[in-house]
C-alpha cells in the first residue's frame, strides 16, 4: 500500500505500549489537543465555506486521449502507488473500497475507475486537477488526507493531465465504496478545511534555483508523486507530517520506515550511488533487501527511467548530507572487514562463536537458525546480509526485524528472489527475545531494545496488520502469515 497519513499513524499508535498511567503533563497536553481540535472545527465552519461543485461531464470517450499521454500516466500512477490504496486485493484494479485504518476511524478508498455512478466517470480534468492539488472532490467535499494530497499537491498540471488520461482509459467498474466509519467530529469533512489551513502547503512544486536540475527533478518526484515523506516523516497527532523532522523516520503498515536523513541508522551511510541501486533493484550489498511497504515502492519505481531514479537518489542523498567523521571511519572499517576479505571478528563466518556466547541464550538459536544463511558465504540478494551491516539490527525499534523473523520473506511469483523462511511457528516469544538481544549485542553498538517479547507477542497476535510482501512488492502477502502458534502471552 502506498503512503497515506492514516495508515502510518495507525500503525504508530499500535506500537505504543499500553497500560501507562495518566500523568498530569499528558492530561494537559490532551486538553490542548481538544482545544486545538475545537479551533480547527471553528476555523472549518467560519473561515472557509463549502467548496463549489464542478459540473459533471458526459461520459468521456477513452479514444480521445493520446496514447503517449496514457503511457506516461501509467508510469506516473505506478510511482504514486495509486493502485495499492485504490484496490482491494483480488478485486478489480482502481475500484476502491480498501479499508484504511486511522487513529480517528476507518476510511475507505474511493473508486477511481471511469464508472459514471460509483467512480469518476463524470469528472472533468479540472475536477481531477483540483482533487490532486487541493484534496477536494468533484462535488466540493473535502477529502481526508489518508489520500496523500498533501504530497500530490506538488504534481504539475501536465503530469496530472497524464494521470487523468490513464485513469479515464481504464475499465469502468461498478463498485460503490463502503461508508467511512468515523465518529463525530471526524465524520464532518468540514473540519478538513481547518486541517488544510494548518498543514496543507499548496503546490505546484517550486524549483529551488540554487540547486541543479537533477536535484529539483528528484525533489519533485520524492516529495510529490513518490510521497516518500508520507512514510518516512513522523506525524503529529493530527496525522500531518511533521516537517521539522523531515525524513526523520515514520511508520507504515506495521513496519518502521527508517530515518532517511542525517539520523539514518544504516551502519554504512547511504550515498547517491547506493540509493540509486537500491531504489532500482530493491536491494544493495551494504544494506540488504527492501521489505514490506518498501518492497512495493521499489517494485513500482522499476517503471521509472534510470535518470529519474538517479535524480531521486541525488535529492535524498543531499537531505541525508555528508556523514560525520566517526560514522565515516566506522563505515570504512566495516567495508574493509567485510568486502576486502580481511577476516576480522565481524567478518568471520558467523557460525563462529565468540567469548561469552556460551552464556547468551540467544547465541545457540542464532548459530543454528540464522548463521548458515547470514554468514556472508552467499552474495545478496539471494544470500542473507551480515548483520553488522543491517539497518534492522541497528534501528532504534526492533519492529522490522521482528516482522522479518516471524513472517520471513515470501518468494515472488515465477522469478528468483530473496527468500527467507518464517520462524513464527518455530520460535516462541521468549526465544525470539533472546535471539534478538544476542544479535543486538553482537552486531550493533546501540543500546539494548526493551520489551522485545511483548512486541513479538503483539506482532503475531494480528492486533495490527503487518503487510508481508514478496520481493517484487506487487502482490499482497497473506495477512500475518503464520501468526498462530505463538506463546501464551500472545493472548493477553
Ligand atoms: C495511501 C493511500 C492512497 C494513495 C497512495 C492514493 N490514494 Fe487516492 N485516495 C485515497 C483515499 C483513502 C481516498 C478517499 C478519501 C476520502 O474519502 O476523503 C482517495 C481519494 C482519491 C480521489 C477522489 C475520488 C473521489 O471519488 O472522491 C482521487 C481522484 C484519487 N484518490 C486519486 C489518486 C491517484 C491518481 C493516486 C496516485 C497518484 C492516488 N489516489 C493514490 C487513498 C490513496
Ligand atoms: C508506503 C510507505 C513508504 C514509502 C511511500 C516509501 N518508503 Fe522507504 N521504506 C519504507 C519502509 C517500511 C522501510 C523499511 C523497509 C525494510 O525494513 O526493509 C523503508 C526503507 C527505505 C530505505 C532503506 C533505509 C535503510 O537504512 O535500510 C530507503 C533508502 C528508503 N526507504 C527510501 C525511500 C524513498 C527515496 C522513497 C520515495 C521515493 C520511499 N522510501 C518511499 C516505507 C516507505
Ligand atoms: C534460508 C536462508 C535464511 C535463513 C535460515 C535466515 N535468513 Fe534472514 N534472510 C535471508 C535472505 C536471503 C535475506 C534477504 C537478504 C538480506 O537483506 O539479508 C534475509 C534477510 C534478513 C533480514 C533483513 C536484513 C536487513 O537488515 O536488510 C533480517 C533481519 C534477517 N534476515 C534475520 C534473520 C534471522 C534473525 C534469522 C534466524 C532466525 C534468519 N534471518 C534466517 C535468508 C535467510
Amino acid at each position: 500500500m502506498g503512503g497515506g497519513t492514516a495508515i502510518r499513524a495507525s500503525a504508530g499508535s499500535a506500537l505504543i505500549p499500553k497500560g501507562e498511567e495518566v500523568d498530569p503533563v499528558r492530561f494537559i497536553r490532551f486538553l490542548a489537543v481538544v482545544l486545538i481540535l475545537i479551533l480547527i472545527v471553528a476555523a472549518g465552519l467560519f473561515a472557509i465555506a463549502w467548496r463549489g461543485e464542478i459540473e459533471p461531464v458526459a461520459a468521456v470517450d477513452p479514444s480521445s486521449f493520446n496514447e503517449d499521454l496514457v503511457a506516461q500516466g501509467a508510469q506516473l500512477a505506478a510511482v504514486g502507488n495509486c493502485i495499492a490504496c485504490h484496490t482491494v486485493p483480488g478485486q478489480p484494479a482502481f475500484a476502491g473500497g480498501l479499508a484504511i485504518p486511522t487513529p480517528f476511524g476507518t476510511i475507505y478508498s474511493t473508486n477511481i475507475t471511469p464508472d459514471p455512478e460509483s467512480g469518476i466517470g463524470h469528472w472533468s480534468e479540472e475536477a481531477f486537477q483540483r482533487a490532486m492539488r487541493e484534496g477536494v472532490d468533484r462535488q466540493g467535499r473535502y477529502l481526508y488526507p489518508a489520500f496523500p494530497y498533501d504530497h500530490f499537491t506538488l504534481i504539475t498540471d501536465e503530469d496530472n493531465r497524464a494521470l487523468y488520461a490513464f485513469l479515464m482509459t481504464r475499465e469502468p467498474v461498478r463498485s460503490p465504496p463502503p461508508q467511512n466509519d468515523l465518529p463525530f467530529p471526524f465524520n464532518m469533512r468540514m473540519i478538513l478545511a481547518g486541517w488544510n489551513l494548518l498543514f496543507l502547503d499548496k503546490g505546484p512544486f517550486q524549483p529551488d534555483t540554487a540547486q541543479s536540475e537533477e536535484w529539483n527533478r528528484g525533489a519533485y518526484l520524492a516529495e510529490g508523486l513518490g510521497h516518500c515523506g508520507a512514510c518516512h516523516t513522523p506525524r503529529n497527532r493530527f496525522g500531518a507530517v511533521d516537517s521539522d523532522r523531515h525524513f526523520g523516520g515514520g511508520e507504515a503498515e506495521g513496519w518502521q520506515a527508517y530515518a532517511i536523513n542525517a539520523t539514518s541508522p544504516a551502519p554504512i551511510p547511504w550515498d547517491a550511488d547506493s540509493l540509486a541501486f537500491y531504489l532500482r533493484h530493491g536491494w544493495h550489498e551494504w544494506h540488504g533487501v527492501s521489505r514490506g511497504p518498501m518492497a512495493e515502492v521499489t517494485g513500482n519505481l522499476g517503471l521509472l527511467p534510470d535518470r529519474d531514479i538517479a535524480a531521486i537518489a541525488t535529492y535524498v542523498a543531499s537531505v541525508m548530507g555528508e556523514p560525520d567523521q566517526t560514522r565515516r571511519e566506522r563505515a570504512e572499517q566495516l567495508k574493509a572487514e567485510i568486502f576486502q576479505g580481511q577476516t576480522a571478528v565481524q567478518a568471520a563466518p558467523a557460525t563462529d562463536t565468540q567469548a561469552g556466547d556460551a552464556q547468551h541464550p540467544g547465541a545457540a538459536i542464532y548459530a543454528s537458525a540464522c548463521a548458515g544463511c547470514h554468514n556472508g558465504s552467499k552474495p545478496l540478494p539471494f544470500g542473507g546480509l551480515r548483520f553488522s551491516l543491517s539497518t534492522a539490527v541497528n534501528a532504534p525499534n526492533p519492529q522490522n526485524i521482528v516482522n522479518v523473523v516471524l513472517f520471513g520473506l515470501p518468494p515472488s511469483d515465477g522469478e528468483a528472489s530473496a527468500v527467507m523462511p518464517a520462524f513464527a511457528n518455530v520460535l516462541d516469544d521468549h526465544q525470539m527475545a533472546d535471539l534478538l538481544a544476542y544479535m543486538r549485542e553482537r552486531y550493533s553498538e546501540a543500546p539494548a531494545w526493551e520489551d522485545v517479547a511483548d512486541l513479538v507477542a503483539r506482532t503475531r497476535s494480528g492486533q495490527y496488520k503487518v503487510a508481508v510482501r514478496p520481493a517484487d512488492g506487487i502482490e499482497r502477502g497473506p495477512e500475518n502469515v503464520g501468526a498462530s502458534g505463538g506463546a501464551e502471552d500472545a493472548e493477553d
